[in-house]
């Protein structure tokens, strides 16, 4: 299995394109599964989680290709309602499937996405709108069985977290329905407005994306599609950490500046200059980072979970102690054990951590135990004095398009071996 080998301390400058955002992209697959023709996506970033969800895909009946950052889906010939243990395992995110695939068969069989790194990933708020939207679900011996036993005209759903999941799994299973869904308490991330954006295009009436109400007018069909994916927030915030780390001088193009609102506040409260000219975003970051009081992460537009990693690699080094309180996951610090084997001061108090930065870190050997930790560690890793070794990287490649690549276009003494 390869490794990354990281010599720290380089300073990191120039320009990188950020790739498309994994999180939009996989449920807008999971929608070209409904959709009765081709769908043309643009702007995918080469991923294995993306990967997996194409041999969903083709497993279901689909025609996939890939190349260029270019998806193709031909689902003229679905067939399939039944996606298999091993598929459902490849990618825990998977359950967005089971929408697309009841919109597409009215009936799905799915296994239980189970637990992942970062606690258990309960799926009751899905199987509840499922329910409500009229479906009979089954689950037994790890199998959920869902099938259309009542047409409902009209459907009213609260839902008890804006879970961006089941969000995503309610416009899916309604969108090609006869059914008219309102959303109540829905999420509103970015990439539920890119999936709405998505559907719409292809002939899908799905209004209020984006806010936390969210109305969808079933329709018969949806028709062959072309669509861009919408950058990844999440990515940027990354080679923003890795500014502030290296004392930096870093672009990111091909931004969507209200997407980073919560998080370019952040990292100019950490001394960083961050500027955005269109769609392009520039940090500076020359003097040690200084600590933040307390940063919490929430939902969309407060300061994204996923990026609360990347946000804490950068604190290990700051100036002063910094609290970071997280809100949405139970078990989202796995990886800070690994960013103390460098020298990091960090303690953590279930939900909450505490960061005393230090002025230094030593390099080490190290591993990913999720994708977002993983991604902490490469920056912690060219943060530090001297070598690490850093394993497991396959979290890693869940989510960044060659990562080890990028920042080696940016200075960075970084090779995957
Ligand atoms: C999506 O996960 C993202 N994944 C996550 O990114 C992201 O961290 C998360 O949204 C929050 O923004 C994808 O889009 C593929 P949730 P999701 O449903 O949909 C609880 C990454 O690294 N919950 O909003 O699973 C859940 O346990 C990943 O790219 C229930 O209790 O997130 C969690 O505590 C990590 N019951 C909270 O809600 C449910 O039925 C947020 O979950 C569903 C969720």
């Amino acid at each position: 299995m390869p490794n990354l080998y990281v010599s720290g301390m380089e300073r990191l400058s120039g320009k990188v394109k950020l790739q498309g955002a994994k999180n939009s992209a996989l449920p807008i697959l999971a929608a070209s599964l409904i959709v009765r023709g081709t769908t043309i996506l643009h702007n995918c970033p080469d991923l294995t989680d993306l990967r997996a969800a194409l041999k969903i895909l083709t497993s279901l009946g689909c025609d996939c290709s890939f190349c260029e950052n270019t998806v193709t889906v031909d689902s003229r010939n679905v067939t399939g309602e039944i996606i298999s243990e091993d598929l459902m395992r490849e990618m825990r995110s998977s359950i967005m499937f089971l929408g697309a695939i009841l919109a597409r068969n009215g009936s799905a069989t799915v296994t239980a996405p189970g637990g992942c790194e970062l606690g258990p990933r309960p799926i009751d708020i899905h199987l509840k709108a499922l329910e409500e939207l009229g479906y009979a679900v089954e689950e037994n011996e790890g199998y959920i069985t869902c099938k259309k036993s009542v047409t409902k005209d009209k459907v009213e759903i609260s839902l008890n977290f804006p879970s961006v999941g089941a969000t995503e799994n309610i416009i899916l299973a309604s969108c090609v329905s006869k059914s008219r869904v309102i959303v109540h308490n829905a999420a509103k991330e970015p990439e539920i407005t890119d999936l709405a954006a998505f559907i719409n295009r292809a002939g899908g009436k799905v209004y209020g994306a984006g806010t936390d109400r969210i109305e969808i007018f079933g329709v018969s069909r949806l028709s062959s599609v072309e669509h861009n994916v919408i950058p990844d927030r999440i990515v940027a915030s990354t080679f923003m950490s890795a500014s502030v780390v290296t004392g930096g001088d870093i672009c990111v193009s091909g931004i969507i500046p209200e997407h980073l609102t919560a998080i370019c506040s952040t990292y100019r409260e950490l001394g960083s200059s961050v500027t955005i000219d269109n769609n392009e975003l520039r940090i500076v970051s020359d003097s040690r980072p200084l600590g933040i009081d307390t940063v919490r992460s929430s939902v969309y537009p407060g300061f994204p979970t996923d990026a609360g990693p990347l946000l804490i690699s950068a604190l290990a080094k700051a100036e002063g102690t910094s609290v970071f309180v997280e809100t949405i996951f139970d078990n989202r610090f796995n990886y800070v054990d690994e960013l103390k084997r460098m020298g990091a001061d960090i303690k953590v108090y279930g939900r909450l951590a505490v960061i005393n930065g230090k002025s230094r870190l030593s390099g080490a050997k190290v591993k990913c135990t999720d994708l977002r930790g993983g991604a902490a560690a490469v920056i912690a890793a060219l943060s530090a004095e001297g070598e690490s070794v850093i394993t497991d990287i396959h979290h890693i490649e869940r989510g960044y398009e060659n990562i080890s690549g990028v920042l080696r276009s940016l200075n960075a003494k970084i090779i995957k071996e």
